[in-house]
Parts: structure tokens; sequence; C-alpha cells
């Protein structure tokens, strides 16, 4: 969350629109009909409703405020305009306020199918409509006040029960697995490869292992190892609840356990010249 980037945020004028231009418009278009082609099977119920709620347009990049008025009438969250990158402290402060921090840039052409800096596309087709559900946004909610008052050292165990839950969580239903997370949604290649793939693990999440996800080591720049999977979405109600009670001690378990061994090679940093 810390690194550069070459992405600028748009900023929005004073009655908050942005001025996007054909170019990045056409960005959304050909993103958005790519992924509504991968939606059928492979998305959760609880998505579908909010993507027919959120009825995104088409031809062009939506306005923040058309997104908030439809959060605001199932939740109560709101989308917020904030720069390419952000602080955790910031973050977790606008969870905390049911603002969800939405990056007003989109990627290039070049960066089509992968980047690792989360576009408004991302946000906005692979969280918000989650967001109209209140299992979802209640948990995305307490994990924002969850990390509101947590150390540095704390937020980077509490950032992996995000990354496995809002960003890369599945559902195993009675119909099949099914994704809820954003980051896997946002991605045609990854919901293949995290729904029909052999290579990847699947483990079961409930209130009973969340230390397990705080041990779970990942790297955002690859197809993930591990995915954790609830049975419905309302499970998350039971993990927030023992979450609520039970978060700073868990850490403090995790950090006396240590992390899992990584099931990934380590990445390779480019040396100074
Ligand atoms: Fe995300």
């Amino acid at each position: 969350m810390s690194k550069a980037t070459k992405y600028i945020s748009r900023v929005p004028d004073d009655k908050g629109l942005i001025d996007w231009s054909d170019e990045e418009n056409s960005i959304w278009q050909e993103l958005l009909a790519r992924q509504l082609s991968h939606i059928e099977g492979t998305v959760c119920d609880e998505y579908l409703v909010g993507l027919k709620l959120l009825n995104f347009p088409a031809d062009r990049i939506p306005q923040l405020e058309e997104v908030s008025v439809v959060l605001r009438a199932t939740t109560g969250w709101q989308c917020e305009p904030v720069p390419a990158l952000i602080g955790f402290g910031e973050f977790f402060k606008l969870l905390s306020e049911k603002k969800f921090p939405v990056a007003t840039f989109i990627r290039s052409r070049e960066e089509f199918d992968y980047l690792q800096e989360p576009d408004i596309f991302h946000e906005i087709f692979g969280h918000c409509p989650l967001l109209t559900n209140p299992s979802f946004a209640n948990y995305t909610e307490a994990y924002g006040k969850m990390g509101l008052n947590a150390s540095k050292e704390d937020r980077i165990f509490l950032a992996r029960l995000y990354w496995f839950t809002v960003e890369f969580g599945l559902l195993d239903t009675p119909k099949g697995l099914r994704v809820y997370g954003g980051g896997i949604i946002s991605s045609p290649s990854e919901t293949k490869y995290a729904l029909y793939d052999e290579t990847p693990e699947r483990k079961s999440l409930s209130a009973k292992n969340v230390l397990d996800v705080l041990r779970t080591p990942y790297r955002i720049d690859i197809m993930q190892p591990i995915y954790f999977m609830l049975k419905e979405i309302t499970d998350l109600d039971k993990i927030r609840e023992y979450e609520i009670s039970e978060i700073m001690d868990l850490v403090e378990q995790a950090k006396k356990l240590g992390l899992f061994e990584a099931k990934f090679q380590p990445k390779q940093t480019k040396k100074a010249s």
C-alpha cells in the first residue's frame, strides 16, 4: 500500500463529478463487457443481487455518487474518492465510517489484464455489488474498526484477514464453488483458476480457524496458492462477532506461533544497479 505507482487519481469537481476521457470510458466499457461474460455460474448469488441493483452503465465509468445512492439505500455505505495509494490508517478509518475507498483512476491498456494497484474498475465492479449485502458490509465495517487502533505490526496480520475474505474469498455452496472476493471477481483468469484449477489449496474458513488466516502468507502479484472458503456469506456475521471480541488475542497468538510456510517462491527483488 506504500509502494510507488505510475497512476494519479482524477480529482472530482465541486459537484463530486469526474470528467472521464473517451479513452478511459472505453477501457471501462471493454473491461465490463469482458468481466460480465465470465460471471455466469462463477460469482455468488449475493454479488448478482448487488450487480442488478447497481446497474452499471455499459459505456462509461459510473460517477461515484451513482454507486453511493444504491449503497446508502441498502447498507448505509458510500464510495469515497481517494488517491491511487493510501496508507493503512486512512484505509481503516474510511472502512470504519462505512466509506469505501475508491482510487479514481482506471488502468491503462498496457495493464488491461493485470495490475497490482486497485483501480476504479476493481473497486466498483469487484467490491461494490457485495457492499449491498448486510453481512459483507457489516463485516467490512467491523474490520475497519478493528484496524483503527491496531499497531503497524498488528495491521500486517489484520491485512491477511481482508486479503483472504474481502479480496480472495470463496463460497462452498450447494451449487458449487462461487466467488465473493473482489480480487478474483475483477480477474477472469483468476476466476477460472480459483474455481476450477487443481493447483490451489482450498481451506474451509469459520470462526474456529481465523487464526490460520492470520498465519497464512500471501503475495499480491501471483495467482493465490491458497483460498479460504465460507459455506455462505452469512458466515461473515459469525466471524465478525467472534473477531470483535478475540481478534487482538488471535493476533498475539499468531505472532507467537509464526507464519505458516509460504506456498510460493519469494518475490524476486531487482538489485540496485
Ligand atoms: Fe480490493
